[in-house]
């Protein structure tokens, strides 16, 4: 039998149109995106941001910044953007040039309009169990096992990697629904023994196929969020063998990929009825 998947884009349009039409109602929001450089990838992701940020009618700034950029011409501009009433979220994409203090950049950022929720005072409500703005591709996986029901409470799920963008948050959110969370990254011994007792599985590791189809629970919940370039294309972490133990399972592309951008424009939003007061920051 093969798993029911999870696609991302059906849910991920339905939430773009309702963003569209709060966008709509609230008049001018305004998004800035900042790109450093011209790394291919990063390129990729802010292009369709941006595209999906101005289809949604949103006031979306594409801001791009030679490589050389100094850190303190770089926090310069964020003072500017923090401080302008025409913009309500912040996007600096990651990663910044070497020569560039990323951990800086990032407080550098006014909390409530840190779209991305990757500023300490966002990552530590999530942890204290009072999300403010929490990072998009963390919600982007809570939403889809929502959308397909998955009982959370009581579970358990295991998630392989632990960096601050997805592992670390979405095991907040997870523990935060009542799962029983396991945590593997990298220095994990015998991967398999964990990840053969998860109820759901959430991969963020961006290694293709870490995990083999043997290593997945029988009748389990897979959140594949790899993406990852190979010669062959665009694999996950997790060897699509896995479909046939699976009873869900996202697919790649198509699965998180898409929920990660409606999910950030509906942090927009929230950015945008913070500066309005319409909602307490951080509440
Ligand atoms: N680089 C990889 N993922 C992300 C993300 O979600 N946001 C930003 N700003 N940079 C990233």
């Amino acid at each position: 039998m093969s798993a029911t998947l999870m696609k991302g884009k059906p849910l991920a349009e339905r939430i773009r149109a309702e963003v569209a039409e709060e966008v709509r109602v609230l008049g001018h929001v305004g998004l800035v995106t900042v790109l450093v450089g011209d790394d291919p990838a990063s390129d990729v992701y802010i292009r369709l941001k941006h595209k999906a940020a101005v289809e949604a009618g949103f006031a979306a700034t594409d801001l791009r910044l030679p490589a050389d950029t100094s850190e303190a011409d770089l926090l310069a501009k964020l003072d500017e953007l923090n401080a302008s009433d025409d913009v309500d979220a912040i996007l600096v994409q990651l990663p910044l040039p070497k020569h560039i203090d990323e951990a800086r950049i990032i407080r550098a950022v006014t909390p409530s309009k840190d779209v991305d929720g990757f500023h300490p005072l966002n990552a530590g409500e999530l942890y204290l169990g009072r999300p403010a703005i929490v990072s998009a591709t963390p919600r982007g996986v809570m939403a889809l096992l929502a959308e397909h029901n998955i009982e959370l409470d009581g579970a358990h799920a295991v998630v392989i990697g632990r960096s601050a963008i997805v592992g670390k948050p979405v095991m907040h959110l997870l523990q935060q629904a009542n799962a029983t969370v396991t945590l593997c990254h990298s220095h994990t011994r015998d991967l398999a023994q964990y990840t053969l007792e998860a109820d759901i599985l959430v991969a963020a590791v961006g290694v293709p196929a870490l995990v083999s189809a043997d290593m997945v629970k029988d009748r389990s919940v897979v959140v594949d969020v790899g993406m990852n370039r190979t010669e062959a294309g665009l694999v996950g972490d997790v060897d699509p063998g896995a479909l046939d133990r699976a009873a869900y399972m996202t697919p790649v592309p198509g699965g998180v990929g898409p929920m990660t951008i409606a999910c950030l424009l509906q942090n927009a939003v929230k950015c945008a009825r913070y500066r309005r007061g319409e909602l307490a920051y951080p509440g």
